[in-house]
C-alpha cells in the first residue's frame, strides 16, 4: 500500500472578519506560500487498527488512542471513519507538518484538518470531495473556535478566493486584474476563540452599536468584491482602510498591528488592515508590484517578524 500525501494552503481574510460570524459577507483568499501537509503511511506489521500520530511541529508523537477523546486529531480521524462508514482503518502512521504559523490568522487549524481529511480518505480508498472536506473540517473548527463562521475551512478546502456569507453557498471571486498583497506577522500569537468570545461579550453588552459596525463591514465587503472584480485597486485599498478603522473601534487591533498598518500606508500601499481574529497575528496590505520592496522594508522596520508576498489572479470558468 503506498503512502498518501496531501497539502492545504493557508488563508487570509481580506475584508469582513468578525462581522462574518454575525451573518455579514466577507472576502477571503488562499495563501499558497504557506501550507499544511499530511502524509499517511501504512504500518504493515502493526496490529489492526493502530494509528500513530507524528506532528513534530507541536512535539506530538502518540498512538491516537492515547490522545484525549476531544483532541482535534482524534476527533477528526473518528469523523472521517464515520463519514466513510469504516469500523476500523488498516493500521497507519499520520505525519503532519505545517509551515502556517499557529494562532496568527492564517488558518493553521483548518489547513491541518483539510490536509488530514484528504490524506486519510485517499488512504482509505475513498477520497472525499471539497464539499465534504470542508464540512468535516468545519466540525473541527468548532472545537478550535467555539462559534466559527465557516470561512476558514471553506476558503482552504476550495483553495480559491471567495465571497462568503455564513450559511449560504459561497461565491468564487473573479479576479481578472492581478492583485498583490503583503501579509505581515507582528509576532504575537492570538487565539481566535479568545478574541471571538471577547467580541461576543462586547456585542451582548451593546448590541445596537455592534450590529451597526458589523453592517458597515458587510457593506465594505460587498463594495470590496466589486472593486476586486473591476480591478479598482485604489477603491479596494480605501475599503481595507475603512475596515481597519472599524476593527480598531471594536478593539481587535493592537499597537503592533497598527504600527505596521501605518508603515505600509506611509510607504505607498493602497490600503492595509488587520487580517483574521486580530490583537496579534497578521495584517494584510494591498500594493502595486513596484512598491513591494519599499513596503516590505517598511513593514520589517515596523516590527514584522515575517512577510509573505502573494499574488491573486484567476479566471474561473
Ligand atoms: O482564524 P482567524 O484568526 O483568521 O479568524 C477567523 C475570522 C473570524 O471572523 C474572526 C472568525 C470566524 O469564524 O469567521
Amino acid at each position: 500500500m503506498p503512502a498518501f500525501s496531501s497539502s492545504a494552503p493557508g488563508k487570509a481574510i481580506l475584508l469582513g472578519e468578525h462581522a462574518v460570524v454575525y451573518g455579514q459577507p466577507a472576502v477571503a483568499i488562499p495563501v499558497f506560500q504557506v501550507e499544511a501537509r499530511a502524509t499517511v503511511s501504512p504500518l504493515i506489521q502493526a496490529a489492526p487498527g493502530q494509528i500513530w500520530i507524528d506532528a513534530p511541529g507541536v512535539k506530538l508523537q502518540s498512538e491516537i488512542k492515547n490522545l484525549a477523546p476531544d483532541h482535534p486529531i482524534r476527533r477528526l480521524v473518528t469523523l472521517i471513519a464515520s463519514e466513510l462508514n469504516i469500523r476500523q482503518f488498516p493500521s497507519f502512521q499520520l505525519k503532519i507538518n505545517s509551515s502556517i504559523p499557529p494562532a496568527a490568522g492564517l488558518g493553521s487549524g483548518a489547513a491541518i484538518s483539510v490536509a488530514v481529511i484528504r490524506a486519510v480518505s485517499a488512504f482509505a480508498g475513498s477520497p472525499l470531495g471539497d464539499d465534504r472536506v470542508s464540512a468535516l473540517a468545519f466540525e473541527i473548527e468548532k472545537i478550535h473556535h467555539g462559534n466559527p463562521s465557516g470561512i476558514d475551512n471553506t476558503v482552504i478546502a476550495y483553495a480559491q478566493p471567495l465571497y462568503y456569507v455564513r450559511g449560504q453557498p459561497f461565491e468564487l471571486l473573479i479576479v481578472n486584474h492581478p492583485l498583490t498583497f503583503i501579509i505581515a506577522d507582528c509576532g504575537l500569537q492570538s487565539p481566535t476563540s479568545v478574541i471571538v468570545n471577547q467580541v461576543r461579550s462586547a456585542w451582548m453588552k451593546n448590541p445596537e452599536s455592534y450590529e451597526k459596525r458589523f453592517a458597515q463591514i458587510g457593506t465594505i465587503s460587498q463594495y470590496g468584491r466589486r472593486n476586486i472584480e473591476e480591478g479598482n485597486l485604489e477603491n479596494l485599498g480605501n475599503l481595507m482602510n475603512q475596515n481597519h478603522e472599524i476593527l480598531r473601534d471594536i478593539q481587535v487591533s493592537c499597537p503592533e498591528i497598527d504600527r505596521m498598518v501605518s508603515a505600509a500606508l506611509s510607504a505607498g500601499a493602497f490600503g492595509a488592515k488587520v487580517s483574521g481574529a486580530g490583537r496579534g497575528g497578521n495584517m494584510i496590505t494591498l500594493v502595486s508590484p513596484d512598491k513591494i520592496n519599499l513596503v516590505s522594508d517598511a513593514l520589517q522596520k515596523a516590527g514584522a517578524v515575517r512577510t509573505i508576498i502573494t499574488h491573486l489572479l484567476n479566471s474561473p470558468g
